[in-house]
C-alpha cells in the first residue's frame, strides 16, 4: 500500500492507516480506542501494584492486581467507544452485553494482560485483542474483522490485521503509534522454536518434533510471554511457537478465545499457519468462553512438519497441508 504522497510511511500514524484499509468508520474509531486504552495499562504495568488481586478468573486462576486492572481500564474504553454490543475478557466469568442492538457494531474477546506474571520479573507482556462483526462472540476465529495485540517491552508496539495484510506501530515520544512494518510477511521455513508447556508432560510425537527442530538446528526461544514469543516469531518472519496437549492437559493451556485466535488470524495473514494439531485453530467452533486448545503457530512448513509428527502423517507438508482438507487462510 503506497504510503501518502509527501509523508514518509515512518509518519503515518495508526488512524490514518486504519483508513486506508477501506474499512468502516467504526472499526477504525474501535481499534483507535483500544489503542488508547493501552497507554493506561502501560502506566498501570509500569506503576502498579505487582500483588494478587484475591479473585481468580474463569480458568479458577488466581489473579493479579493488574489483571483485574487492565481488565477495567479495556472494559470502560470498550463500553465508551458507543461501538461495541458484546465484551468476553479473560479476566471475566461471562459475556457482558454493553448494548442489544448488534448492527454496524462489533464485539471484542481479549486478554487484557497476557504474561502479568512476568510483569514482577521485568519481562515483556502484552495485550491480545479480537473482534467480531455483530454480537455472536463463539464463531470460529475466521470470522474475526480484525485482531491486534500491543507488546509492552523495552518498546510499546502495536500490531493488527484487517485481513489485508499485517502491520506494526511502534509508540513514539508523544505516545502516539508509527509505522514501522508494514505487510509483516512470514518466511516458509523458521529457525527458532518457542515450546511452552513442561517437558516431562510432553507426549512423544511433540517430544520427536522437538528432536526434529534441534537437529535441522533452530535455537529456542521461549519468554513465557505469548505476545513477545509470538511477536519475535512473525517479525523475524521464521519459527514456531508451540504450546501443546500435555500429559494430563489434553487441550494445553492457551485460551481459544482470548489468545489461539487474534493470534492465528494475524500469523495466517502474514502468511503463516496455526492448528491445533488437527485443523486449523481458525477453524474451531468454540463451545464455551474457556475453551482450550494446543497450538503450533508460525512457518507453514514448520506447522505441516509437527502435525507430521504428531499424526504420523507421512508427507504432509506445506505444499499439500491445503490437500489434506487443512485449508489456510488465502494469504
Ligand atoms: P496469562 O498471563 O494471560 O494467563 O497467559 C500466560 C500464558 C502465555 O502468556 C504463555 O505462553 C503461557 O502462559 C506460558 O505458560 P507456561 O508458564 O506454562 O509455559
Ligand atoms: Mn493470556
Ligand atoms: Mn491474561
Amino acid at each position: 500500500m503506497p504510503s501518502e504522497p509527501g509523508k514518509t510511511k515512518f509518519q503515518i500514524d495508526l488512524r490514518r492507516h486504519l483508513r486506508q484499509q477501506g474499512i468502516c468508520d467504526n472499526l477504525v474509531h474501535l481499534i483507535c480506542e483500544i489503542a488508547e486504552a493501552s497507554k493506561y495499562v502501560i502506566n498501570a504495568v509500569r506503576t502498579g501494584d505487582l500483588g494478587v488481586a484475591g479473585t481468580s478468573n474463569l480458568y479458577g486462576e488466581e489473579q493479579l492486581a493488574l489483571d483485574v486492572l487492565s481488565d477495567r481500564i479495556m472494559r470502560k474504553r470498550l463500553i465508551q467507544s458507543g461501538v461495541v454490543c458484546n465484551i468476553a475478557s479473560e479476566e471475566m466469568d461471562e459475556i457482558y452485553e454493553v448494548q442489544g442492538d448488534a448492527n454496524g457494531l462489533y464485539s471484542v474477546a481479549y486478554d487484557p494482560l497476557d504474561g502479568s506474571s512476568l510483569v514482577d520479573v521485568n519481562l515483556a507482556v502484552g495485550t491480545i485483542v479480537s473482534i467480531y462483526a455483530g454480537c455472536d462472540l463463539l464463531q470460529p476465529g475466521r470470522n474475526q474483522v480484525a485482531a491486534l495485540y500491543i507488546l509492552y517491552g523495552p518498546r510499546v508496539s502495536l500490531v493488527y490485521t484487517v485481513g489485508d495484510g499485517v502491520h506494526e506501530f511502534t509508540m513514539n515520544h508523544l505516545m502516539e503509534f508509527t509505522l514501522t512494518r508494514e505487510n509483516v510477511r512470514m518466511q516458509p521455513e523458521g529457525n527458532i522454536y518457542a515450546p511452552g508447556g513442561l517437558r516431562n508432560k510432553y507426549n512423544d510425537g511433540d517430544e520427536a518434533f522437538i528432536k526434529y527442530l534441534e537437529t535441522k538446528g533452530c535455537k529456542l526461544r521461549y519468554s513465557g510471554g505469548f505476545v513477545p514469543d509470538i511477536n519475535q516469531v512473525l517479525m523475524k518472519g521464521k519459527g514456531l511457537f508451540m504450546y501443546p496437549a500435555l500429559v494430563g492437559s489434553p487441550n494445553g493451556k492457551l485460551r481459544v478465545l482470548f489468545e489461539l485466535n487474534p493470534m492465528a488470524f494475524i500469523m495466517e495473514h502474514a502468511g503463516g499457519a496455526a492448528t491445533n494439531g488437527t485443523i486449523p485453530i481458525l477453524d474451531i467452533k468454540p463451545e464455551s468462553l474457556d475453551q482450550r486448545a494446543p497450538i503450533y503457530i508460525g512457518c507453514k512448513a514448520d506447522v505441516a512438519k509437527a502435525m507430521e509428527f504428531l499424526n504420523g502423517a507421512e508427507g504432509v507438508s506445506a505444499g499439500n497441508l491445503e490437500t489434506k482438507s487443512v485449508k489456510y487462510g488465502s494469504v
